[in-house]
């Protein structure tokens, strides 16, 4: 990591890659191109409406966190993606229906042009989807090359100076980690003889660590949480960051769990439920690529309770999490949560949560804060995992000798403790002593 007179500016374009043009995806750029032209305010980005305090409480200072730390200008951003289906952005975020058609409507220009390139596609591995738009190719390894040659056009044809890649693409079947990702070697054999063990992420995460360029993952898919990825990322100097963009139900069960937990409220069951119509609900219908899912949105609970710290309280947790694939619905999601609370003397107590959200709303902002903070990391000369982005995941990519850290407090504070750092400012402990010597 460098110092804050070390941290390369942010001249130029930033190119941002997404791997799938679906409901994230369209609302992100949608949302981009809104707020550049001031027709919509960026709520939810950390990156663009967020503070951060330097100093002592009493000093005043908090500036925005745009002002404070060398970010990406919106205005500096340009898009490309790749999908499956043809649809350019316009089209594919009609068909998403997220955002209103009159506000996509003053922007239709700028979204037509963006034609995803064909994908890397193989339904062995989404098995809900099937498309037209699929690269052909010899090998695994024959797709990847495809796929960088892909980004160096992208890259001339835009004047793009820096890149970024988040894989937007729907969630992929539950793998796990296996011999062929226990080393760049053992993978990039497994890429030569297209080997089972290689999902499509993983071919396009490849790519963008050859080349040098930031890679987030907002699927809970294995892609880049692998030993192999890690060596190809410390190689070219790459930040990473994962897993399953934290929204909706998720980002609720974050923030309250760890209040309940300070409070010594035991919980004997939480059953959380949704309906969800979208595509992302379509192949999360999917047995094997639901359990994906539902992995990543299972062990939050058990990281923030502690149960092995805390067995009275959290150790017998009935803990159920249920996604029903509902089409009337569309994007907008609703969850419900019942949680069985324990209190004093052992007395029962309920909390229901019906929370009424738009995924791709909550999911956008992410994805912007992700890919500047990304950029941002590599010009400062941060490579491998990032764990400091962990604030916006459900799985967060971790050492392997550490748990990770789900309590959405606990991350915010790593967080912009990392931008302190990051500017050579002092941390906050919230200690506060010297206020009252
Ligand atoms: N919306 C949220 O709040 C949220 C939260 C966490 C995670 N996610 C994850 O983000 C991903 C995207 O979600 P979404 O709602 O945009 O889903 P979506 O189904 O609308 O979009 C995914 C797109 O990826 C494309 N795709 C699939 N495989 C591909 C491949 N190999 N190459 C290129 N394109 C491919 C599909 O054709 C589709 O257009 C999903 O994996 C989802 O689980 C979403």
């Amino acid at each position: 990591m460098k110092n804050s007179n070390e941290i390369a500016p942010a001249t130029g374009k930033l190119g941002i890659l997404l791997v799938g043009l679906g409901a994230v995806s369209t609302t992100f750029i949608a949302g981009v191109h809104a707020v550049r032209r001031g027709l919509a305010a960026p709520i939810g980005s950390l990156t663009q409406m967020g503070t951060i305090r330097l100093g002592k409480r009493t000093d005043g200072r908090s500036p925005l966190i745009k002002d404070f730390l060398p970010l990406a200008a919106l205005d500096d951003m340009v898009f490309g993606a790749w999908d499956i289906f043809e649809d350019n952005c316009y089209e594919a975020a009609r068909t998403a229906g997220v955002i209103e058609p009159d506000l996509l409507s003053q922007m239709k220009d700028e979204l037509s042009s963006i034609k995803p390139w064909p994908a890397v596609f193989d339904r062995r591995y989404v098995k809900r989807l099937d498309g037209p738009n699929v690269k052909k190719g010899a090998s695994k390894r024959d797709l990847a090359d495809q796929v960088r040659a892909d980004i160096q056009q992208f890259k001339t044809a835009n004047g793009v100076d820096r890149l970024v890649m988040v894989w937007c693409g729907s969630t992929e079947v539950f793998m796990t980690e296996g011999e062929a990702h226990a080393s760049l070697e053992a993978f990039e054999r497994a890429l030569d003889e297209s080997d089972e063990a290689v999902p499509s992420s993983m071919v396009y995460a490849y790519a963008a660590l050859k080349e040098g360029i930031p890679f987030a993952n907002a699927a809970p898919n294995l892609t880049v949480d692998t030993p192999a990825m890690l060596e190809l990322a410390a190689q070219t100097g790459s930040p990473l960051c994962g897993k399953d963009l934290k929204t909706g139900q998720t980002l609720i069960k974050t923030i309250i769990a760890p209040g309940l937990k300070a409070r010594l409220l035991g919980i004997a069951g939480w059953y959380s439920t949704n309906i969800l119509g979208n595509r992302d609900g379509e192949v999360l219908d999917d047995p094997e690529s639901f359990k994906t899912k539902e992995e990543s949105k299972k062990s939050v609970l058990d990281y923030i309770l502690q149960p092995d710290l805390y067995p009275s309280l959290y150790a017998q947790l009935c803990h159920v999490v249920r996604i029903n694939y509902y089409p009337p619905r569309g994007d907008n999601k609703e969850g419900w949560d019942n949680i069985d609370l324990v209190g004093w003397l052992g007395y029962p107590m309920q909390l229901k949560i019906n929370f009424l959200c738009r995924d791709s709303v909550l999911a956008a902002p992410i994805v912007l804060d992700v890919a500047l903070f990304l950029d941002l990391a590599q010009r400062a000369g941060m490579s491998g995992i990032q764990e400091w982005l962990s604030f916006y995941f459900k799985s967060p990519m971790h050492a392997a000798e550490l748990y990770p850290e789900h309590d959405l407090f606990i991350q915010l504070m790593k967080l912009k403790n990392t931008l302190r750092h990051l500017k050579g400012e002092e941390l906050i402990t919230h200690l506060g002593l010297e206020y009252y010597d």
